[in-house]
């Protein structure tokens, strides 16, 4: 079990920033990563298609052996995390609560900003996390479903992402919130952009504080694996035509190891 990978599931390729930085704290663990390409955007989709997918999705890492999953997809874990921690029987972890962890420490002024796709405003995923942290904070979400395509053309400093990001924005320097949430793979890329217009508050990217839970997690359950050889194994469920380009933009380096891979339909057990 030690020796087994940690399985890292995300609709697309906006994962691997999440890959990044459990390697950066996890350097001698084996990943293997799904992207689910195939499907993607999973942002503006049902809940129940979401669940759906994510039950696919975690399915496939433990077949192929993993003994840990993170769900890197903010739209997924907003919705997904406590079934698919009832369907199956490894431990789980999320993107969402990390990051309101960290929110609720660095926060001062009482009013938190969350920015992520629509599923993860609408489904009120944060919400339920804050308030079961206890967060006494006042919680503004806002999805910016434009934000993705912005980072996948590239577009990271280009005047109309600016243009964009201070529609979705503005509203947030009236209610003055100290803290921004980036609730989705895709914004930290942004950050330049989103800093330009929203100046100098706290950012919150959970992928770092992912990775140190992670760590946390396999101390505890004993699964660390010291002696492995940090390899990473990316599968995707369809190979467009600049995957390639936009996962090295998220994965901070080249794209090695990586396959077209086809999903099983999985019911739900309960
Ligand atoms: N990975 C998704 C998320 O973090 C963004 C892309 C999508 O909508 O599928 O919410």
């Amino acid at each position: 079990m030690r020796e087994s990978p940690i399985g890292i599931f995300d609709s697309g390729i906006g994962g691997l920033t999440v890959v990044k930085a459990v390697r950066q704290i996890l350097p001698k663990e084996d990943i293997i990563y799904l992207g689910d390409t195939a499907r993607l955007p999973y942002g503006s989709k049902s809940t129940e298609a979401i669940i759906q997918f994510s039950i696919e999705d975690t399915q496939f890492l433990v077949d192929r052996g993993a003994k840990y999953v993170v769900i890197a997809c903010y739209s997924s874990a907003s919705v997904a995390l406590d079934i698919i921690r009832k369907e199956f029987s490894i431990p789980v972890i999320g993107v969402i609560r990390p990051g309101v962890r960290r929110a609720m420490q660095v926060a001062k002024s009482g009013k938190i900003g969350v920015i992520g796709t629509s599923l993860t405003i609408y489904s009120g995923g944060y919400e339920k996390a804050f308030k079961e942290e206890g967060a006494e904070a006042e919680i503004l979400g806002k999805s910016c479903p434009l934000f993705v395509p912005l980072v996948e053309e590239g577009w990271l400093d280009h005047e109309v992402t600016t243009l964009v990001a201070r529609e979705y924005l503005e509203p947030f320097k009236k209610d003055n919130i100290d803290t921004l949430l980036l609730g989705c793979t895709h914004y930290p890329l942004l950050l330049r952009t989103i800093r330009k217009i929203m100046g100098n508050i706290n950012y919150v990217d959970a992928s770092a504080e992912v990775g140190t839970e992670l760590a946390q997690g396999l101390k505890k359950r004993d699964l660390q694996n010291p002696g492995g050889k940090g390899s990473t194994s990316i599968y995707l469920t369809d190979l467009s035509i600049n995957y390639k380009e936009i996962g090295e933009r998220f994965l901070g380096e080249p794209m090695k190891n990586f396959s077209r891979v086809s999903l099983k339909s999985r019911e739900m057990k309960k």
